[in-house]
This record gives structure tokens, sequence and C-alpha cells, in this order.
């Protein structure tokens, strides 16, 4: 496994010690250790792991990221076709609940050093940009935000920003549906500026589409679900290394799911390539990447791949397991 994989060993257990309403549908979730101690600090846009009762693991963004903090605050929306995560964090969870939980990872890294930096959020993506905005504060640098939902109760963190002229809310039921202005956000920002941004995937591709000719270094995405396709076009071969055991992926059957079928252990949670959970190292062959976990150059590299979602463009992949 990657060092991405080894930093998952150390887990912690945390106690829930309370859950506010953030926003309709949305709750606020803190976390601290038993003893209330120091916990590892988050950086802007980092997010923690949380492993549920009910099996599955999943990431959510730190809405502050201070310095040795004794507790971590997320932000988690009920999710309409929620798969068991977000359902379960709003009808099971309760106050006192233990669980166990990843300290914080970052692959959505602040550049401090920017002079301007400017935050687009769509709906609960905003958490993170949130977060990177109170680092950029604390800094004195100049920024923007840019946040869009249905309507102003979906909409976190309203008394904060309302007021502030470098916040910019774009509600759909009070602008007839008109969408964020991409192309002018992009155009109005200054020489040199950084962009993130945070929200539905088609938000992503959108604002991903108005900075193509921006240098690459300068923006920043946060996918919470996979943007493309799984690779199920099969007709292919894995092969075990630890076994040397060979096994063909038929046309419409992930890898993960290949493997599930033939007895073997792999963990997966998000089964879309957001979280990284299903990460195996590459032997041999050349990936189908499909995730949106590894960055551009990790999956150049191909030495790991998503299994749930990423195939293979040749004949034959041998895989660490
Ligand atoms: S299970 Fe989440 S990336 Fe594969």
């Amino acid at each position: 496994m990657n060092s991405r994989s080894n930093d998952k060993v150390s887990r912690l257990k945390m106690r829930l010690t309370a859950i506010r309403y953030g926003a309709r549908d949305v709750n606020m979730y803190d976390f601290s250790l038993l003893d209330g101690g120091e916990l590892p600090t988050g950086e802007a846009g980092a997010h923690i792991s949380l492993f549920l009762p009910n099996g599955l693991e999943r990431q959510y963004s730190l809405v502050h990221a201070e310095n040795s903090p004794t507790t971590y605050t997320i932000g988690v929306k009920l999710d309409a076709e929620s798969r068991g995560g977000s359902l379960y964090m709003h009808e099971k969870l309760s106050v006192g609940t233990i669980l166990d939980i990843e300290p914080p990872i970052n692959h959505f890294v602040l550049e401090t050093e920017a002079e301007h930096t400017v935050l687009v959020a769509g709906g609960i993506g905003v958490t993170p940009l949130y977060c990177m905005m109170e680092q950029l504060e604390r800094l004195n640098k100049g920024w923007e935000m840019h946040y869009s939902c249905r309507s102003r109760e979906d909409a976190l963190f309203l008394s904060q920003f309302e007021g502030d002229d470098r916040v910019h809310l774009y509600f759909d039921d009070e602008r007839n549906g008109a969408y964020l202005p991409l192309g002018d956000i992009v155009k109005s920002a200054p020489e040199g500026a950084h962009f993130y941004c945070c929200g539905p995937v088609p938000m992503l591709g959108a604002f991903e589409g108005s900075l193509v000719d921006h240098p690459t270094e300068k923006v920043h995405v946060e996918y919470f679900s996979a943007k493309d396709e799984a690779a199920l076009a099969g007709g292919y071969k894995i092969e075990l290394a630890l076994s040397g055991v060979e096994i063909e992926v038929e046309p419409g059957v992930s890898i993960l799911n290949t493997l599930l079928k033939h007895g073997i252990e792999v963990p997966f949670s998000c089964a879309e390539g957001a979280c990284g959970a299903c990460e195996v190292d590459v032997i041999e062959g050349e990936p189908d990447h499909r995730d949106v976990y590894l960055s551009e150059k990790e999956k150049a590299a191909n030495e790991s791949m998503m299994v749930c979602c990423s195939g293979s463009k040749g004949g034959r992949l041998v895989l660490d397991i």
C-alpha cells in the first residue's frame, strides 16, 4: 500500500459530544477523545474518516482547523439516496456514542501563500471551504466566497456570512434558478488567485471547465463522489500476487465484486471511487483509473488503484493482494 494507506493505521476512539442543527437536513457533530485530550491538528481542507457501527466508513470535512484542537466538528447532510452513511448518522447516532475515527488527512490543501483565494461552494460542500475561509482570515489573506444552495433554509453558516461583502450567496429559489456565474467569478478574480471548489459533481465539472486555461496548480477541487462511470468493460485477468491465483473479470462486474465473489476480502466503503478504502497496490499492468481519490500524478504512477470503480487498460493486472 502506498503511504496514504499506511496513514490509516491509527484510529482514535472518540465520543460524540454534541449534535446541533446546521440547516435543513444538515446536522453538525462534535467528537472528542474519551479523556477530552488534545487531538492531532487538522489543516483546512482535511477530512476525518468515521467507522460507523453499521460497518460503513465515511469521510467528512473538518469545519474548523485549529492547532491542538480538543474537538473535531463535521457537518453531515442527510442524503435522500443514502446507502446507510448519512441516514445512519442522522437517525441512529446519539450524544455519547463512541466511534473509531481516523485522524485528519488532507487531499484538498490550501495554498496559504496565495495573495487571493476564490472559494466556490455548493450545498454541504461549503464545510471545507468555510474552514479555509477561517484559516485565510487568521492569516490576513484576501479571499472571496461564492456559495450556492437551493434555498436559504439549506445554507450553513448564514449568520457568519451575512453582512460580509466578500461572501456572495446564490439561492436557486430567490434567483429563479439562476446559476452561479462561474465565468464572471473567474474573470474578475485578481491575477494569480487560487481557486477552490467543493460541491455537487456537475458544479465541479463546470468549475473545472471554466478554469481550463488556468495553471492546474491554482485550481483545486474536492470530489466526494465519482465523476466518471466505473470501468466495467471486463474481459481481462487479475492475478493475486500473494497466492498466484488468476481470476477473469467479466463484463459488467467491478474488480471489487469479482474479488468478493471469489471470497477474497477487500475493504471498501463508498464503492464509487471517492473514499480510498478499497485502494490496492498494483504490481504489473495499467489500471483504467476512474476514481476521484488519487491525484492525477498518483494515477499516472499506476502504483495503486481503487478496485471498486477502476479497471484495466490491458489484458492483465497483477495486484498486491
Ligand atoms: S470503496 Fe471508496 S474508493 Fe473504493
